[in-house]
Formats: C-alpha cells, sequence, structure tokens
C-alpha cells in the first residue's frame, strides 16, 4: 500500500485499536516502511525543537536477544521464575515481527519543562501506532516491567535519565479485536462557553 492509497485519517482514528503481541503475525514492515514508520513518529509537537526522544528498532534476531536478557536479569530478582514466567520473558520481544522502542530523554532545560518533552514523546509513541495502521499494520504500545527496570535500560544502552516511553509492537493482524469500552464524553469533557 502506498501512502496515497491509505484510508481516511478520520476513519483510521475512529477504529484504531491495539492488538495483543501474540496476535501480531509476519510479515513485519520492510526496512522502507520502518523508515516511513520513524519518519512520520518523528513529527510530533516539541516544544523547543529539541527531540527529546529517540528510537530503538528492534527486528529480526535482536527480539529473542532481548528476551534472553529480560529473562536473565529477572531471574537475578526471581530465581525461582516458573516455566512460563520464563517463556514469557523469552518471548516479550519475539511475538510481533517488530517492536520499536521509544526512548523519552528529556533533559532539565532553561525554559523548556521535562513533562512538556516527556508528552512529546508520548504523541511519538501514538503517531507511530497510528502510522502503523494507515500502512496496513496493527501495533500494541506496551511497557511491561523491562520499562522500569535500571538494568535492563542499561542493556538496552540508555544513559540515566533516558526513559522507555513504550515498547511499540508492530505486526499484521491475526485477529479483529473486539473495541473496549471509551470514556463518555459527558464524564471527561468540561465546555466553556
Ligand atoms: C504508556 C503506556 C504503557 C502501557 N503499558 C502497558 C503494559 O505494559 N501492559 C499492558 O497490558 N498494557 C499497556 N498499555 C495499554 C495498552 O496500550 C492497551 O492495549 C491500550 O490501552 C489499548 O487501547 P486501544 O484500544 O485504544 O488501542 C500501555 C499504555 C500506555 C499509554
Amino acid at each position: 500500500m502506498t501512502i496515497a492509497q491509505t484510508p481516511s485519517l478520520l476513519g483510521l482514528l475512529a477504529t484504531r485499536r491495539s492488538v495483543n503481541p501474540k496476535f501480531l503475525a509476519g510479515p513485519g514492515p520492510s526496512r522502507a516502511e520502518i523508515e516511513t514508520l520513524l519518519t512520520i513518529a518523528s513529527r510530533v509537537p516539541d516544544h523547543g525543537k529539541l527531540a527529546p526522544w529517540r528510537f530503538l528498532v528492534i527486528d529480526g534476531a535482536a527480539r529473542g536477544r532481548l528476551g534472553a536478557t529480560a529473562l536473565a536479569i529477572h531471574l537475578m530478582d526471581a530465581p525461582d521464575l516458573d516455566e512460563a514466567g520464563r517463556q514469557a520473558d523469552l518471548n516479550r520481544f519475539a511475538l510481533a515481527p517488530l517492536v520499536i522502542g521509544v526512548v523519552s530523554r528529556a533533559r532539565e532545560h532553561a525554559k523548556i519543562p521535562i513533562w512538556e518533552q516527556q508528552l512529546s514523546a508520548g504523541a511519538v509513541c501514538m503517531a507511530l501506532s497510528v502510522a502503523a495502521k494507515a500502512l496496513g499494520f496493527s501495533s500494541a504500545w506496551l511497557t511491561e516491567w523491562p520499562a522500569y527496570s535500571a538494568p535492563f535500560r542499561a542493556a538496552l544502552g540508555l544513559v540515566d535519565d533516558e526513559r522507555i516511553a513504550g515498547f511499540v509492537h508492530i505486526g499484521r493482524a491475526a485477529i479483529a479485536p473486539d473495541d473496549r469500552p471509551r470514556p463518555a464524553l459527558a464524564d471527561i469533557v468540561t465546555w466553556m462557553d
């Protein structure tokens, strides 16, 4: 599918749903499609033009390697981890054909609050999810414990003030997920006129 053939943006936004990585099948995005996704994802509002985020493209054999790293780290805290837990770690980056880690690198700045830099990283994750959908893929934006594990972040090459905004798992939906309840506008909107 070319960009010109993609469905309307409003239709995509109105129907987009996460798909559990275990239902995200291959083939994953090509190298050119990944570059398209990253280009679109990095085109988000960014107060001060700081680009306070960066990407980890977790593809191919790196997915299994990272799973093995996650398991090794988990076993340090939980040596009695059962077989199901071990398999979950080994497979956590290998279910979908591609995982893109969005790294927030928000730093103290004279004018731009850290909060705004972190919001921009969230916008990156969302733009990435919508762009994946527009290219014919589905996705899941997850963090799970590895995002909050200092040794795992170090294994990914993150420095101290970098954080994982999300691991966005991307593939082709093998199921059509039911929608989930959405908040009623009456509960979340204050009309000020
Ligand atoms: C920052 C962030 C982190 C998340 N981490 C997880 C997670 O670790 N595990 C999980 O089951 N869902 C997690 N979720 C929620 C999933 O993305 C969930 O599937 C999503 O809320 C479904 O929404 P959707 O139907 O609009 O796509 C996270 C969401 C966000 C925004």
